[in-house]
């Protein structure tokens, strides 16, 4: 969502490295931008609609040195994306400097009664509501208590920073529902959002919960909560590194993304397989052999792809393991009345961990009893330490806002969830070691797989200016299907549908002419014979097939106008493979499309507000 980062240290260059840390943040919104920087006693700044170039061009020329300041980066949620509206927010007397991610709830009822105490408002944002509260708590040397005591009158989520023209020795954080991480180098602290506006400057971090807060000055910090209670942190250390949030010579994050994972499915299963006996052991579910067995439901949540993620671990797991799955949106689960009974357990499937729906939803899972545990990418993220346990993806940083590597290292870590499930009910060791064996053998399928990069290319040159596009696949191939044409829209911002195949008779069959480009996940599984009707149905009304399939089959490649091959795997794996073309079409089609394929309009990479 937005990105926040605030630096205080002994140096002199407080500017250059807040414009720097912003750069790594835009990926988490890009509506506007600002800065502001303490200096003389004052305080310099500069906002921007528009990406952080546009920021960048207004500070040609302007001194932004200094040794404490705070930059933000937005995605518009209370009025449009304006220079008004741009962080930072100030008080009236422009002392105070705030940056603010989340939505303050109560906003409405503060302003008034703010602007009843004629303080003067010049956005039509919530976050400024708070800018002017803090102001009025303030003496003007004691920052923390004015923020502590505008916090206590706040409703909704934040992740804030705060600076003060008069106390320029001073940078005030606090948390409630949106990450703050606070990277600890020498003499110096930044603070953030996201680690990636850190690691330039040092790996060693601490996660603030919510509710807390911390005071900076140079060469010191001390944490409390928001009532003020002191409370200690553990310095954690980050093992990303910096070429890993860099883009590694491809033109897009969104494509390094895609060609890492032959890479990144590895990391899924390292160190957790064990092809002797054909089992897996994952020991972040923290859970012995007796707990696993009294699992009687599993409830998969999550959002937009991995929501999708959940729907290919339901096949993956009723089929290996037995035991009933049931997948949910986040937001929808959050606002029904879920049955949670004993033996339920919930996964909270969330590559960033902050998605604010799925984190409610595991909130409220948790709050009716259920064990929860998270599947998550980033490493301390909130869904992973609120989550009772969990596995970790190991996708490295994710930065183009379409999810692509972690998707296939989510449905890698569900399939060894289905085998550890599976191993202790239904399936043999010698099943297991088959399995395994596959599994070994995905990461090299998927290099293959990219290797025809150029072929579909050339089939996106031909497609790219339809506007609609039909994705089909039966059994663990629909949410594929579903996950197809969701990049394609995320990206392209073309109209594109994902059905079972069977299902197609009943509705999209109709909108089936020689304009409509219909894509077929139709490898040689259990469903074949059944889809290659389908095909056949689409044919004779003229669509133009794409068909993903594997060498051999016939029928397809006489009936489909293009087929890309992917390479034999088990029926309940096709689902890793038969992504990665998606992911590629849909790139090359925004690319030929000229969309801005990392950064695509209105979307973010990380949804902390509701
Ligand atoms: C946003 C992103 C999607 C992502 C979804 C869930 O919509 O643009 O790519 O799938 O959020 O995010 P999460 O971090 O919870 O997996």
């Amino acid at each position: 969502m937005c990105g926040i980062v605030g630096y205080i240290g002994k140096g002199n260059n407080a500017g250059e490295i807040l414009m720097e840390g912003l750069k790594r943040l835009e990926y988490g919104g890009y509506d506007s931008a600002g800065i502001a920087i303490v200096r003389d006693g004052a305080l310099v700044w500069e906002k921007t609609a528009g990406k952080i170039e546009q920021l960048q061009e207004k500070l040609k020329g302007v001194d932004i040195s200094g040794h404490v300041g705070i930059a933000h980066t937005r995605w518009a949620t209370h009025g449009e994306p304006n220079r008004a509206n741009a962080h930072p927010h100030f008080d009236c007397a422009q002392r105070i400097a705030l940056i603010h991610n989340g939505i303050i709830e109560n906003f409405q009822t503060l302003k008034k009664s703010l602007e009843a105490e004629n303080h003067h408002f010049v956005s039509e944002t919530d976050t400024e509501t708070l800018a002017h509260l803090i102001e009025k708590y303030y003496t003007g040397h004691d920052l923390e208590v004015a923020v502590r005591r505008a916090l206590e009158r706040v409703e909704g989520t934040y992740g804030i920073i705060v600076i003060s023209a008069t106390e320029p020795d001073k940078m005030v954080a606090a948390r409630n529902g949106s990450p703050i991480v606070m990277g600890i180098g020498e003499e110096e602290y930044i603070i953030a959002s996201d680690v990636a506006a850190i690691l330039k400057h040092t790996r060693q971090v601490i996660y603030l919960e919510d509710h807390e807060m911390i005071v900076a000055t140079p060469d010191h910090f001390t944490s409390m909560t928001i009532e003020n209670e002191y409370v200690s942190h553990d310095v954690q250390e980050v093992d990303w590194d910096l070429e890993m949030i860099e883009k590694g010579g491809h033109h897009h994050f969104m494509l390094k993304e895609i060609f890492e994972q032959p890479e990144t499915i590895k990391n899924a299963m390292r160190g957790r397989l064990i092809p002797a006996t054909g089992d897996v052991r994952l020991g972040g579910l923290d859970m012995n052999e007796e707990q696993l067995r009294a699992v009687k439901r599993i409830l998969l949540i999550g959002c937009g792809t991995s929501w999708h993620a959940g729907l290919i671990g339901e096949y993956m797991i009723e089929e290996k393991a037995r035991i009933p799955v049931e997948v949910e949106y986040a937001s929808e689960f959050r606002y029904r009345n879920p049955i949670i009974e004993d033996g339920t357990v919930v996964f909270a499937i969330s590559q960033s961990g902050e998605t604010v729906d799925t984190l409610a939803a595991l909130r409220e899972a948790e709050k009716r009893g259920a064990r929860c545990l998270g599947i998550c990418n980033v490493v301390g993220s909130t869904i992973a330490r609120e989550s009772h346990a969990g596995v970790y993806i190991h996708a490295g940083p994710e930065i183009g806002v379409a999810s692509t590597k972690a998707f296939t290292s989510q449905i890698t870590v569900l399939a060894l969830l289905a085998l550890v499930f599976g191993r202790l009910k239904t399936i043999s060791s010698s099943e297991g070691q088959k399995i395994i064996q596959a599994l070994l053998g995905v990461s090299d399928q998927v290099s293959e797989i990219l290797k025809g990069h150029d072929e579909i290319r050339s089939i996106a040159e031909k497609y790219y200016h339809h506007n609609n596009f039909l994705y089909l696949g039966r059994g663990a191939n629909y949410p594929v299907a579903l996950e197809g044409a969701l990049k394609l829209k995320e990206i392209s911002y073309l109209h594109a549908e994902g059905y079972p195949a069977a299902e197609m008779k009943h509705g999209p069959i109709a909108l089936i002419d020689e304009n409509m480009p219909v894509v077929f996940i139709c490898p040689r599984d259990n469903a074949y014979q059944k889809i290659v009707g389908n095909i056949c149905e689409v044919k004779a009304r003229k669509g133009k097939i794409i068909a993903i399939t594997n060498e051999g089959n016939s029928e397809v490649v006489e009936l489909a106008d293009h087929v890309i091959y992917i390479p034999k795997t088990l029926d309940f794996l096709y689902p890793i493979l038969a992504v990665i073309p998606l992911q590629l079409l849909a790139y090359d089609i925004a690319v030929l499309r000229g969309c801005n394929v990392d950064q695509p309009r209105n979307l973010a990479k990380s949804v902390t507000v509701e």
